[in-house]
């Protein structure tokens, strides 16, 4: 059942629309991702979502009630920003309890809250200390803990984890979803980061420019982009686009032929549409479907640079019309600079046609 609702909205600022008609839907506990280029109006829905910025048309609601311009205090909503906006003055138990003391919430209930938090985030030992006297990490446990003993209907969380060092951040992002897992609150989050919105969300939604391009679980984004934006945004290490033209087509498939590949490659459907014989389309292959194969190749590279990373490689290549791609191989390779690779892929390609919709239907 559909516990947060946008359902349409717009947010202009002056004459500058930045959020162009967006509607998502979030269920009760689900974890939704928010990603997209800088600029694409995330911060801006987040904001919309806890009230701090008035919506401009549509609706928002929560838990069946339509909260479009209610005030941010009736919302029920706690929202975890980049910056901890801690109070630098006050204990970590104060800056938790904040909140509660201000609404006159009974001592000993404010005490058994923060407490819960505290255990949750496992900073117990830290409550009498002040915020200078704390690491990056545990400074956003303690924001993350202001937050919990709101109990709130829907966290939201605007990139909290970006001021952070790789490896605390990786920790973090592991806390983050055994909070989510303890907890089962509704969770919208904010990232650029491809591995946070891989491994944390239940569902993503890709925005562009104020606009929603795709929502869908992680591996749908990743196996079934709807268009190339979303298969060049979703993924790391990027996926490989070579540019070709359908030679032929017909209800059995397509024969397309790419400058980079040494033969044309026939696809089989099912196709959303059949692209007409010489019209341009653009083949994408994932990183883990492009492999070396001496003995059927399909097409070759020039290595560049590799990228020892320890347990596997990424190799950097250049196909024989210059498209860039990475080959990433599992076992420690003697691949060098300036060798040819004998390459072909494991699965058929995604099609996109001219305006970058994928053709091919999983
Ligand atoms: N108060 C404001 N007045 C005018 N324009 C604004 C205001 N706040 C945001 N914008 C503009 O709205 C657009 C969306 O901003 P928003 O902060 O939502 O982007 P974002 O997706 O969160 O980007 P980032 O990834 O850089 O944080 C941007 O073009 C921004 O300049
Ligand atoms: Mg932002």
């Amino acid at each position: 059942m559909t516990f947060l609702r946008i359902d349409h909205v717009t947010k202009q600022f002056g004459s500058l629309q930045v959020v162009k008609g967006v509607s998502i839907e979030a269920t009760k506990g689900e974890f939704v991702v928010f990603v997209g280029p800088s600029g694409c109006g995330k911060s801006t829905l987040l904001r919309m979502i806890a009230g701090l910025e008035e919506t401009s048309e549509g609706s928002i609601s929560i838990d069946g009630e339509d909260l479009t311009h209610a005030d941010p205090a009736d919302r029920h909503v706690a929202m975890v920003f980049q910056s901890y906006a801690l109070f630098p003055h006050m204990s970590v138990f104060d800056n938790i309890a904040f909140g509660m003391q201000i609404n006159k919430v009974p001592k000993a209930e404010i005490k058994a809250r923060v407490a819960e938090a505290a255990r949750i985030l496992q900073i117990e030992p830290l409550l009498d200390r002040r915020p200078k006297q704390l690491s990056g990490g545990q400074r956003q446990r303690v924001a993350i803990g202001r937050a919990i003993v709101r109990k709130p209907k829907i966290f939201l969380f605007d990139e909290p984890l970006s001021n952070l060092d790789a490896e605390l951040r990786t920790q973090m992002r592991v806390e983050i979803a055994k909070i989510h897992r303890e907890i089962g609150a509704t969770m919208i989050y904010v990232t650029h980061d491809q591995v946070e919105a891989m491994t944390l969300a239940d569902r993503i939604v890709v925005l562009r420019g104020g606009l929603v391009e795709q929502i869908g679980t992680p591996i749908d984004l990743y196996d079934n982009p709807a268009n190339l934006f979303v298969a060049g945004f979703i993924g790391s290490p990027r996926m490989t686009l070579l540019s070709g033209t359908v030679e032929s087509s017909s209800a059995h498939g397509i024969q397309v032929a790419c400058p980079a590949l040494s033969r044309p490659q026939s696809i089989a459907g099912p196709f959303a549409r059949l692209p007409e014989a010489g019209s341009p389309v653009t083949l994408g292959l994932r990183p883990e479907t492009i492999r070396i194969d001496a003995a059927n190749p399909v097409f070759s590279a020039r290595v560049e640079i590799t990228e020892n990373l320890g347990g596997s490689t990424l190799i950097y290549a250049v196909t024989q019309d210059g498209t860039a791609l990475i080959v990433p191989a599992q076992e420690r390779t003697s691949v060098r600079s300036g060798d040819t690779l004998p390459l072909a892929f494991s699965t058929a390609p995604h099609v996109f046609d001219a305006e970058g919709k994928n053709l091919r239907l999983p």
